[in-house]
């Protein structure tokens, strides 16, 4: 959830009487197209006897909270839109209104049929490989280059610049519908070390449309800050949305994180990618970015294994001179 800590926020929805409404704003896809990144949600606080498959759940799993549709009762499973069943969570309350900008969509009970079997349909047809190529290969296609004119128009002009405190909202955003970062590590670094007036360690990059979305990011900082035995920093998380890819978004992001790392005074900065990952791999090249010393790219995917990570990866490097 965007705006307060989750953990704030859960003790603060829990903390509301049942009976009352409340408005709260989120970030993820698990419910797109009924809900996007951003948009806000109308919650009735209620018990777990008040809810009926095909009503919409706010459930409180772990630290999280998550909006999600009832696919049983008993005993009470929520699950993403093209989900099969979410951890066992806290009921919270029903989701009575969806809020996009300054539009309202009520969500009454009579929704409740068609949400439910929309979600078993569209979950079942989700779990085939089939059906999953079918719609990447139409995503990939959509966003090729045939249709970047219109998605230039779309997108206005594009304003690619280094992020600061106040992008956090926009940042956790778009966070929560393409990163797997923390919502927590980027509001912790983007206000603490990257923003350290006079001695910044680290820097995020962020392209934003002409509306304020942003639809391209990527960071800068050490791997010790997430856990790994590795020095200098490393770019991470180079992420365009699919609207904005082949425009050089992600070319415009690196040179700012470059730019950054040199006023900084590094000497070199390093990226990992996934070795059949071409896209990314040519972006890297076109800015710069040599392959490492074989050394080096095997203590990177020695770090990986031990912490779980699967694919081979190649290690570049960027000389600041
Ligand atoms: C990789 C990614 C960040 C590239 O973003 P982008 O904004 O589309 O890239 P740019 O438009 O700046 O293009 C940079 C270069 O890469 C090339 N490129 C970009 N996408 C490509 C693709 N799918 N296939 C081949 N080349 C590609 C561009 O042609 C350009 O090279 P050129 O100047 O020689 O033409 C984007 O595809 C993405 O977000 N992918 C998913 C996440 C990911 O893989 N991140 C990298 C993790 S390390």
């Amino acid at each position: 959830m965007v705006g307060t800590h989750p953990v704030d926020l859960a003790a603060f929805v829990e903390s509301t009487s049942l009976g009352r409404r409340l408005w709260l704003r989120g970030a993820g896809r698990s419910l797109y197209p009924l809900l996007r990144s951003g948009d806000s949600i109308q919650v009735l606080r209620c018990g777990p006897e008040e809810l009926s498959r095909g009503d919409v759940a706010l459930v409180r799993v772990g630290r999280r909270l998550i909006a999600h549709v009832v696919v049983s009762t008993g005993p009470l499973v929520t699950a993403s839109l093209l989900g099969h069943g979410d951890p066992e969570g806290v009921p919270l309350g029903r989701v009575t209104a969806l809020r996009r900008g300054w539009w309202i969509l009520p969500l009454p009970r009579v929704t409740r049929p068609s949400l439910f079997l929309g979600q078993r349909l569209a979950s079942a047809l989700w779990a085939r490989p089939v059906a999953r190529g079918a719609a990447r290969r139409l995503r990939d296609f959509t966003f090729s280059g045939w249709s970047r004119p219109v998605r230039a128009r779309w997108l206005g002009r594009l304003e690619v610049r280094l992020l600061r405190a106040e992008d956090l909202d926009a940042l956790l955003v778009f966070a929560g519908e393409r990163l797997l970062v923390s919502s927590v590590f980027l509001r912790r670094q983007l206000l603490g070390r990257w923003a350290r007036e006079g001695g910044a360690v680290g820097a995020s990059a962020g392209a934003f449309d002409s509306a304020g979305r942003l639809c391209g990011f990527a960071y800068l900082d050490s791997y010790r800050e997430e856990g790994l035995a590795l020095d200098g920093l490393w770019v991470r998380s180079l992420v365009v949305a699919p609207r904005a890819r082949r425009m050089g978004v992600a070319h415009q992001l690196l040179t700012c994180l470059v730019e950054a790392a040199r006023k900084q005074g590094e000497e070199c900065i390093f990226a990992d990618v996934d070795e059949d990952n071409a896209a990314s791999l040519r972006t890297f090249r076109r800015v710069g970015f040599r392959f490492s010393p074989p050394e080096l790219i095997r203590r990177v995917n020695a770090e990986w294994d031990a912490s779980g990570g699967s694919k081979p990866l190649v290690v570049l490097e960027r000389a600041l001179d």
